[in-house]
């Protein structure tokens, strides 16, 4: 087979390449692990920033967030009894964020992508990428006992952390930056009203909880749990005492639970590798870098690479120009780099950590308490989490 770009990962970001690619009648494909289902069974990402919402509009995949998402202007964060909320429209001359599942954009992508016969291949096995620094990168498969051969102009690394993409960079040119935390977040996802109509942000000394939603009838939750902890530790009787123990009284007090639908623990991580290109090789999204899920930047970081990949793929083969292409990695690194150190402030700011000295409990207490009584605090706050601008 034959294409001019080779999109490894069928997740929001090698999905939303493609549906712009394509839009543009730029010839792709798009390879992926594992089938259709296991990936929309993936309970992920909540919380899309105005730039993440506008790429799907741009994709033509953004009628269905319009109409079910929910515009949030703001956002709660509680401590010691209290909320108070963080007024991200009014920080930020009126932006906000779109409360919409990554499942169901991953399924408007489908969708859109099914619509356009676009080329998407699932249960893909044994992915390799060849001759990447040549003019002709090829990527073979296997299904079942036949091996495909793919040739293309570009390979386009969106398989996630544990892809096969960025480990076929070589280790003396790669550079990766860690840091994984000494916790995890247990999610729940229930056929219940939310708590609260924005998301509550909540830090307490028994650790950090999240109160998230979907719709008016499902609910996410979270709560910060040691790594040694697994989902079978944790009945849900046992998840909703805990929960509640974190929240204002008043708010637990509201707190409807039910069956948990979903129940599953994340590590939380953050992790860059640079560069973001080798050769015809460009990373992008979770397969370059990871933020703990705690700014909701994870998925928003990706739409930026997104961006800037497509208007450079477009302006190398309808313009001629490869500017785009050349300066991609340091372009996406920049605003990479940004979502991590705002990832990294809201996590630091609102969990508790095992190994804290008295030293550290303070500047986390001033850290608090110097955002609320600070207006240039809390604008610094509302933007990034709205999202810098690409
Ligand atoms: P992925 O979604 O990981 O997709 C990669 C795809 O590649 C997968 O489908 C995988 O099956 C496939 N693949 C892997 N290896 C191969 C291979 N060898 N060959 C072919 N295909 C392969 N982000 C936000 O912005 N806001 C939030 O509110 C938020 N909340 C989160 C909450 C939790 C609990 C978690 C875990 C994450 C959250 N995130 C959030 C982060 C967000 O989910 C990720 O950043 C997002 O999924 C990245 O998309 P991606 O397409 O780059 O990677
Ligand atoms: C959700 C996840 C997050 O990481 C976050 O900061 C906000 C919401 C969610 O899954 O709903």
């Amino acid at each position: 087979m034959k294409t001019k770009v080779g999109i490894i990962g069928g997740g929001p970001s090698g999905l939303m390449l493609s549906q712009l690619l394509d839009l543009k009648g730029i010839d792709n494909i798009v390879l992926e692990k594992h089938s259709r289902e296991y990936v929309l069974g993936r309970i992920r990402a909540g919380v899309l920033e105005h730039g993440f919402a506008e790429l799907m509009r741009e994709a033509n995949c953004g009628e269905r967030m319009d109409a079910e998402g929910e515009i949030h202007e703001g956002f709660y964060i509680a401590e010691g009894g209290e909320k108070r909320r963080v007024d991200l429209a009014g920080h930020t001359g009126g932006n906000s964020v779109v409360v919409y599942g990554q499942t169901e954009l991953t399924r408007d992508l489908y969708d859109a992508r099914a619509k356009m016969n676009g080329n998407v291949i699932h249960n893909v096995e044994d992915v390799q990428l060849h001759d990447l620094k040549s003019d002709a990168p090829y990527i073979t498969y296997r299904s079942g006992d036949d091996i495909i051969r793919i040739d293309c102009d570009y390979v386009i690394g969106a398989d996630g952390f544990h892809g096969v993409s960025r480990k076929s960079i070589p280790k003396d040119v790669l550079r990766e930056y860690e840091k994984v935390y000494p916790f995890g977040w247990l999610g729940v996802l229930s056929r219940t009203k939310p708590v609260s109509p924005e998301l509550i942000y909540a830090k307490s000394e028994r650790g950090f909880a999240l109160c998230s939603l979907r719709s008016q009838v499902l609910s996410r939750y979270y709560i910060q749990v040691p790594l040694t902890d697994s989902v079978e530790d944790w009945s849900d009787e046992a998840f909703w005492d805990e929960l509640k123990a974190r929240l204002p009284q008043d708010v637990a007090d509201q707190l409807e639970t039910g069956p948990s639908i979903e129940k599953s623990i994340a590590p939380l991580r953050s992790f860059v590798a640079e560069p973001m290109r080798y050769g015809n090789l460009f990373l992008a999204g979770d397969a370059a870098h990871i933020v703990p899920p705690t700014g909701a930047r994870g998925l928003n970081s990706a739409a930026s690479d997104i961006y800037y990949l497509y208007h450079a793929m477009v302006d190398h083969y309808q313009n001629g120009d490869d500017t785009g292409l050349e300066k991609y990695s340091e372009k996406a690194l920049a605003r990479v780099w940004k979502a991590q150190r705002f990832s990294w402030w809201m996590t630091t700011l609102l969990h508790t950590f095992p190994d804290s000295i008295p030293y550290d409990q303070k500047l986390q207490q001033t850290d608090m308490e110097y955002l609320f009584s600070s207006e240039a605090a809390l604008t610094s706050l509302a933007e990034n989490y709205v999202g810098l601008p690409f």
